[in-house]
């Protein structure tokens, strides 16, 4: 079995649509090991026990980002955890956090990167007038929203689009892309050229 360490800070839809890929077994070979916030009281934390998962608030206001981040390491080491799954994790992660799993943490973020990183994607796809949109399942390196692309999904921006609607037509193709991102990256069945992906076999 492969181990995967969820962590996220919110809602958690992301990591809803990975326990139900391996649900129905699309995401085979897999399980969830443990699923960590760093808020109190996210939504995701509560949907992961109801699934009798582990899941763990390690809280990162007032701490330094070495202090948390080492903590973070220390529980998904615990865990065994083989892949690292940001799911809506609204921190950064330090350059050691990078180097304690490389090329083992994945990041799932709302736009065709290298378009419109950081906070608030669609609104700014909307905003800078883009036709088209959509997710990107990426590694993470030490950039924000700047690792080797692993997976995207394209989406048409609608003239009658408000960041709501552009939002959640995007997140329907987030939630195909990110079980699907995982399985080609535990299968181990690629290499990476530079900045390129390239699936092998
Ligand atoms: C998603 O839009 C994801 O792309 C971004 O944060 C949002 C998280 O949503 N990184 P959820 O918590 O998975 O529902």
């Amino acid at each position: 079995m492969k181990r995967l360490g969820i962590l996220l800070s919110g809602r958690g839809s992301n990591f809803l649509a990975i326990a139900e890929a391996i649900r129905q077994q699309r995401l085979a070979g897999v399980e969830i090991a443990v699923v960590l916030s760093n808020k109190a009281g996210a939504p995701g934390i509560a949907s992961a026990e109801a699934l009798g998962l582990p899941a763990f608030v390690v809280e990162s206001k007032g701490r330094s980002r070495a202090a948390h981040d080492a903590e973070m390491i220390a529980r998904l080491r615990e865990h065994n955890v083989d892949l690292v799954c940001l799911a809506g994790y609204m921190r950064l992660i330090s350059a050691g956090f990078v180097r304690a799993f490389p090329n083992r943490i994945l990041n799932i973020h709302p736009s065709l990167l290298p378009a419109f990183p950081g906070l608030h994607a669609q609104k700014q796809a909307l905003e800078y007038g883009a036709q088209t949109s959509g997710c990107t399942v990426h590694f993470v390196d030490e950039e924000l929203d700047h690792g080797v692309i692993v997976l995207q999904k394209v989406v048409p921006v609608l003239d009658a689009d408000d960041e709501d609607a552009l939002s959640a037509r995007i997140l329907e193709q987030e939630h195909i892309a990110y079980p699907e991102a995982i399985a080609r990256v535990l299968s181990g069945e690629y290499e990476i050229r530079g900045r390129r992906y390239l699936r092998r076999g």
